[in-house]
């Protein structure tokens, strides 16, 4: 397995729109593992393909304390979604920034496996907004695009702030 790199925003690529995977082959299990790891090293509980500058539609969550739950979504697709929940969101492509994003409290998703086979879920809570946090990365949308322009314009200053003090 391999780490791989992190796009941070405001990077133009985390605004692609990814492609539907055709087939989960080994590339595809590959990538789904490699994000897993990457995703654990980070402390992150979520992370789609597009934050790893790979444009197709896969996604990796886990919500455990002990990294033993993680769930791929290959082509996920929301089915429905009701009830409004309002969570201080966090993302691995915007490091230290954080604030309220309002999502449906509850989502059903339709998605392939990494063994390729279709599952839905019922999701609430956590869950839900950590898949539609996903999916959004997938559709190019950030979740600080929920913010107002001067939110948005302080959270791009700081990072670039901070990427140039990484170099
Ligand atoms: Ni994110």
């Amino acid at each position: 397995m391999a780490l791989l790199n992190i796009l941070h925003y405001p990077d133009e690529r985390l605004h692609k729109v990814a492609k539907p995977v055709a087939a989960v082959d080994e590339r595809i299990r590959t990538l789904i593992d490699d994000m897993g790891e990457t995703m654990y090293a980070a402390r992150g509980i979520g992370l789609a393909a597009t934050q790893v500058n790979v444009h197709e539609r896969v996604v990796v969550i886990d919500l455990s304390e002990d990294h033993t739950e993680l769930t791929a979504f290959v082509n996920p697709e929301i089915l429905e979604k009701d009830g409004e929940i309002v969570y201080e969101e966090g993302c691995l492509s915007v490091p230290g920034i954080y604030d309220k994003v309002t999502r449906a409290e509850h989502v059903k998703v339709r998605a392939l496996g990494r063994d390729g086979q279709p599952f839905e879920l019922e999701a609430h809570g956590l869950l839900a907004i950590c898949i539609q946090h996903e999916i959004d990365h997938l559709n190019g949308k950030v979740f600080v695009e929920y913010l107002s322009k001067m939110k948005q314009d302080r959270i791009k200053t700081k990072l670039k702030k901070q990427e140039r003090n990484n170099l």
